[in-house]
Protein backbone atom coordinates (compact mmCIF):
# COMPACT_ATOMS: atom_id res chain seq x y z
CA UNK A 1 0.00 0.00 0.00
CA UNK A 2 1.73 3.27 -1.10
CA UNK A 3 1.35 5.92 1.55
CA UNK A 4 2.05 9.62 1.37
CA UNK A 5 2.75 12.41 4.34
CA UNK A 6 1.41 15.44 3.55
CA UNK A 7 2.68 18.40 6.10
CA UNK A 8 1.88 21.80 7.00
CA UNK A 9 0.93 24.11 9.79
CA UNK A 10 -2.49 25.04 7.75
CA UNK A 11 -3.37 28.53 9.91
CA UNK A 12 -5.87 28.26 8.04
CA UNK A 13 -5.97 25.95 5.11
CA UNK A 14 -6.49 26.99 1.76
CA UNK A 15 -7.74 25.58 -1.38
CA UNK A 16 -4.52 26.13 -2.37
CA UNK A 17 -3.78 22.77 0.10
CA UNK A 18 -6.39 21.26 -0.41
CA UNK A 19 -5.70 21.13 -4.18
CA UNK A 20 -2.56 19.82 -3.58
CA UNK A 21 -4.18 17.13 -0.84
CA UNK A 22 -6.87 16.14 -3.58
CA UNK A 23 -3.99 15.39 -6.16
CA UNK A 24 -2.20 13.57 -4.24
CA UNK A 25 -4.96 11.39 -2.81
CA UNK A 26 -5.32 10.27 -6.58
CA UNK A 27 -1.34 9.18 -6.64
CA UNK A 28 -1.19 7.62 -3.35
CA UNK A 29 -3.23 4.69 -1.66
CA UNK A 30 -3.58 6.80 1.30
CA UNK A 31 -2.64 10.52 2.10
CA UNK A 32 -2.11 11.45 6.05
CA UNK A 33 -2.34 14.99 6.26
CA UNK A 34 0.13 15.99 9.09
CA UNK A 35 -1.45 19.26 11.01
CA UNK A 36 2.09 20.32 12.78
CA UNK A 37 0.37 21.12 16.77
CA UNK A 38 2.99 23.41 18.94
CA UNK A 39 0.97 24.95 21.99
CA UNK A 40 4.37 27.54 22.42
CA UNK A 41 3.56 28.71 18.64
CA UNK A 42 1.24 31.95 18.27
CA UNK A 43 -1.52 30.64 15.97
CA UNK A 44 -4.75 32.27 14.23
CA UNK A 45 -6.36 28.53 15.00
CA UNK A 46 -5.80 26.24 17.76
CA UNK A 47 -4.13 23.12 17.02
CA UNK A 48 -7.94 21.25 17.83
CA UNK A 49 -9.53 23.79 15.38
CA UNK A 50 -7.10 23.08 12.63
CA UNK A 51 -7.28 19.47 12.89
CA UNK A 52 -10.74 19.91 12.75
CA UNK A 53 -10.83 22.29 9.84
CA UNK A 54 -8.36 19.65 7.98
CA UNK A 55 -11.19 16.78 8.79
CA UNK A 56 -14.42 18.80 7.52
CA UNK A 57 -12.27 20.36 4.45
CA UNK A 58 -11.12 16.73 3.40
CA UNK A 59 -14.34 14.91 4.21
CA UNK A 60 -14.84 13.81 1.38
CA UNK A 61 -11.51 12.40 0.26
CA UNK A 62 -11.71 8.54 1.07
CA UNK A 63 -8.75 8.18 0.99
CA UNK A 64 -7.06 10.70 3.43
CA UNK A 65 -6.67 11.13 7.51
CA UNK A 66 -5.80 13.88 9.33
CA UNK A 67 -3.93 13.89 11.97
CA UNK A 68 -1.45 16.26 14.58
CA UNK A 69 1.86 16.06 15.01
CA UNK A 70 5.03 17.69 17.11
CA UNK A 71 8.34 16.70 16.40
CA UNK A 72 10.47 15.40 13.41
CA UNK A 73 8.44 14.88 10.48
CA UNK A 74 10.69 11.80 9.33
CA UNK A 75 9.18 10.02 12.88
CA UNK A 76 5.72 10.44 11.60
CA UNK A 77 6.56 8.94 7.84
CA UNK A 78 8.25 6.29 10.07
CA UNK A 79 4.95 5.95 12.52
CA UNK A 80 2.89 5.98 9.58
CA UNK A 81 4.67 3.83 7.29
CA UNK A 82 4.65 5.96 4.34
CA UNK A 83 7.41 5.78 1.58
CA UNK A 84 6.65 9.69 0.69
CA UNK A 85 6.20 13.17 1.70
CA UNK A 86 4.28 15.58 -0.33
CA UNK A 87 4.82 19.12 -0.93
CA UNK A 88 3.32 21.87 -3.02
CA UNK A 89 5.44 24.24 -4.95
CA UNK A 90 3.76 28.08 -5.78
CA UNK A 91 7.65 28.68 -7.16
CA UNK A 92 11.09 28.31 -7.03
CA UNK A 93 11.06 30.63 -3.93
CA UNK A 94 9.07 27.71 -2.30
CA UNK A 95 11.75 25.24 -3.89
CA UNK A 96 14.94 26.19 -2.57
CA UNK A 97 13.54 26.27 0.56
CA UNK A 98 12.02 22.75 0.24
CA UNK A 99 14.64 21.28 -1.33
CA UNK A 100 17.08 21.99 1.38
CA UNK A 101 14.32 20.21 3.67
CA UNK A 102 13.82 17.39 1.10
CA UNK A 103 17.26 16.51 1.36
CA UNK A 104 17.64 16.66 5.48
CA UNK A 105 14.04 14.52 5.40
CA UNK A 106 15.66 11.90 3.08
CA UNK A 107 19.22 12.15 5.23
CA UNK A 108 17.61 11.03 8.24
CA UNK A 109 15.06 7.95 7.40
CA UNK A 110 15.24 7.59 3.56
CA UNK A 111 11.94 8.94 2.73
CA UNK A 112 11.39 11.00 -0.39
CA UNK A 113 9.87 14.30 -0.77
CA UNK A 114 7.39 14.33 -3.65
CA UNK A 115 6.89 18.00 -4.73
CA UNK A 116 3.33 18.75 -7.01
CA UNK A 117 3.43 22.19 -8.72
CA UNK A 118 0.73 24.27 -7.34
CA UNK A 119 -2.41 24.99 -9.77
CA UNK A 120 -1.52 28.50 -11.15
CA UNK A 121 -5.15 29.70 -10.14
CA UNK A 122 -3.67 29.47 -6.27
CA UNK A 123 0.21 30.31 -7.02
CA UNK A 124 -0.24 33.58 -4.58
CA UNK A 125 -2.02 31.84 -1.69
CA UNK A 126 -0.47 32.02 1.64
CA UNK A 127 -2.15 31.16 4.58
CA UNK A 128 -0.21 34.12 5.86
CA UNK A 129 -1.48 36.42 3.38
CA UNK A 130 -4.75 35.63 3.76
CA UNK A 131 -4.74 36.24 7.54
CA UNK A 132 -3.04 39.55 6.75
CA UNK A 133 -5.18 40.76 3.50
CA UNK A 134 -8.87 39.41 6.17
CA UNK A 135 -7.40 41.19 8.70
CA UNK A 136 -6.75 44.57 6.79
CA UNK A 137 -10.40 44.09 5.64
CA UNK A 138 -9.73 43.15 2.24
CA UNK A 139 -11.52 40.00 0.22
CA UNK A 140 -10.37 36.42 0.27
CA UNK A 141 -13.48 34.52 -0.40
CA UNK A 142 -12.93 32.02 -2.59
CA UNK A 143 -9.25 31.18 -1.87
CA UNK A 144 -10.15 29.44 1.47
CA UNK A 145 -13.36 26.80 1.84
CA UNK A 146 -16.83 28.79 2.78
CA UNK A 147 -16.68 27.45 6.27
CA UNK A 148 -13.06 28.43 6.91
CA UNK A 149 -14.06 32.25 5.63
CA UNK A 150 -16.47 31.89 8.14
CA UNK A 151 -14.38 31.08 10.98
CA UNK A 152 -11.61 33.42 9.53
CA UNK A 153 -14.11 36.32 10.04
CA UNK A 154 -15.36 35.48 13.56
CA UNK A 155 -11.79 35.24 14.90
CA UNK A 156 -10.61 38.23 13.24
CA UNK A 157 -13.37 40.13 14.54
CA UNK A 158 -13.03 38.64 17.90
CA UNK A 159 -9.26 39.68 18.04
CA UNK A 160 -10.29 42.83 16.98
CA UNK A 161 -12.39 43.50 20.11
CA UNK A 162 -9.61 42.35 22.52
CA UNK A 163 -7.12 44.84 21.06
CA UNK A 164 -10.16 47.47 21.14
CA UNK A 165 -10.83 46.43 24.87
CA UNK A 166 -7.78 46.83 26.02
CA UNK A 167 -4.85 48.29 23.47
CA UNK A 168 -2.02 47.80 25.75
CA UNK A 169 -2.69 43.96 25.43
O1 LIG B 1 2.71 24.94 6.35
P1 LIG B 1 4.11 25.12 6.82
O2 LIG B 1 4.15 26.10 7.99
O3 LIG B 1 5.06 25.51 5.72
O4 LIG B 1 4.58 23.70 7.39
C1 LIG B 1 5.83 23.58 8.00
C2 LIG B 1 6.11 22.12 8.43
C3 LIG B 1 5.08 21.66 9.47
C4 LIG B 1 6.05 21.22 7.23
C5 LIG B 1 7.54 22.20 9.03
O5 LIG B 1 7.55 23.11 10.07
C6 LIG B 1 8.07 20.86 9.51
O6 LIG B 1 8.51 20.06 8.72
N1 LIG B 1 8.01 20.64 10.83
C7 LIG B 1 8.47 19.44 11.46
C8 LIG B 1 9.82 19.58 12.12
C9 LIG B 1 10.90 18.91 11.29
O7 LIG B 1 10.80 17.78 10.89
N2 LIG B 1 11.94 19.68 11.01
C10 LIG B 1 13.03 19.28 10.18
C11 LIG B 1 12.82 19.75 8.75
S1 LIG B 1 14.11 19.21 7.68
Amino acid sequence: MSRAVCPGTFDPVTHGHLDVVTRAARLFDEVVVAVGVNPSKNRLFSDDERIAMLERACADLANVRVIGFTGLLTDVCSEQDAQALIKGLRGPGDYEYEAQMAGMNARQTGVDTVFLPTDPRWSFVASSLVKEVAGLGGDVRGLVPDFVLEMLTARLAERAADRAADPAG
